[in-house]
């Protein structure tokens, strides 16, 4: 058996990759030039203006190339340069009367894409190709838009499982946010639902809710943040003590009053047990058991006292709790309306 028919072995399998690189380079030496696109995306605001520029390599002047803007390869153009001027007639109609070609360096080569007031619908690839005669060469540009919503607006939504339901919501953010629930000592704490919803000028409205069982958490926070630029908006809340159903003052107050009850209940019965058994010593115990009668008699008033202090702070309390839910209900926002920045994170980085 020989090997004369694998296609591996043959001279013409060795040939093919060499053909193919002499070619493009041959390709490439007729075209005389190349495109650079910037590196790294370009991040723009939402409504702030975006260049993106492109350059060719090496330099020589593009004046006079036909040069054509676009997102992807069978859409209309987003910008046509043809003939020393802009070609409008072609151009997607959501890029109409917002783009220019900037041109200053356009003898040396460079040119850049001017999209004004950009919109989220502007975030993506685009492509610059050039075209000189029969050669043409292209590069991508990447376009971040960033959209930074509303300061988050956290409020109580009332009693729920035995904890606090709060909710944290936001408006105007591009792209999908991250949303961060976090106590006072930065410890992250799960969202009980979130939900994110676009616009119609597809900007992320979020709401995530959380419920708070432990009291001591003191303030909690709602961090809201754009994934691409690392820019943050934060509010926190404070949920005082008293809210909490598991710290139900009444629920409370019975706690500690059932032990009191208990202990004058032992006391009462013990001594009646002393009683009894005094009674059958002999009388020389008398003087000291009469005084013995007149203390137990203060203490059972004493007792009785104290009971009845113990309930009217119930009532008390229980006014004041009602009360604060009322309070809460009718101004939701001004519990804690303390803003402030976490350090460590990014939040800077993007143009203005
Ligand atoms: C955006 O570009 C337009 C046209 O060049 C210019 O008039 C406008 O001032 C620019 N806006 C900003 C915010 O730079
Ligand atoms: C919660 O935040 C407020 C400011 O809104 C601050 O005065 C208070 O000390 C914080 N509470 C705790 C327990 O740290």
């Amino acid at each position: 058996m020989k090997m004369v028919g694998s296609p591996g072995c043959s001279p013409a399998g060795f040939l093919l990759p060499l053909l193919l690189l002499e070619v493009s380079t041959w390709y490439s030496a007729v075209s005389g030039f190349s495109v650079k696109g910037p590196v790294e995306p370009i991040m723009v605001l939402l409504g702030a203006n975006a260049t993106l520029p492109c350059q060719l390599s090496p330099e020589q002047s593009a004046a006079d190339m036909h040069i054509r803007w676009y997102r992807t390869q069978f859409s209309p153009a987003v910008f046509v340069y043809q003939n020393g001027q802009e070609q409008g007639g072609e151009q997607m109609l959501e890029y109409h009367g917002r783009t220019e070609l900037v041109r200053d360096s356009i003898n040396r080569g460079g040119v850049a894409l001017l999209i004004q007031h950009v919109r989220a619908s502007d975030h993506g690839q685009y492509q610059c190709h050039f075209k000189d005669g029969q050669s043409s060469q292209e590069a991508i540009v990447e376009l971040h838009v960033i959209g930074l919503g509303s300061v988050p607006h956290v409020h109580m939504m009332g009693p729920e499982d035995g904890g606090i339901r709060v909710l944290c919501s936001s408006d105007g953010w591009f792209p999908k946010p991250k949303v961060q629930w976090n106590d006072m000592l930065g410890v992250n704490l799960q969202s009980l639902s979130e939900s994110q919803t676009q616009d119609e000028d597809g900007l992320f409205h979020v709401e995530a809710s959380l419920v708070v069982m432990d009291s001591s958490l003191g303030n909690v926070t709602c961090s809201i943040q754009n994934p691409l630029s690392g820019q943050e908006k934060v509010s926190c809340i404070f949920l005082p003590e008293p809210f909490f159903p598991k710290m139900d003052p009444w629920k409370a107050a019975l706690a500690g009053t059932v032990p009191v009850l208990m202990l004058l209940l032992i006391g009462i019965s013990y001594t009646g047990w002393r009683e009894h058994q005094a009674k059958e010593k002999e009388v020389k115990k008398k003087k000291r058991e009469l005084n013995e009668r007149d203390q137990m008699k203060n203490e059972k008033e004493m007792a009785q006292k104290a009971t009845e202090k113990l309930k009217a702070e119930l009532e008390q309390r229980k006014a004041l709790y009602l009360e604060d839910w009322k309070k809460a209900l009718l101004y939701p926002g001004s519990i804690c309306i303390a803003l402030f920045q976490t350090g460590g994170r990014n939040t800077s980085s993007v143009p203005m």
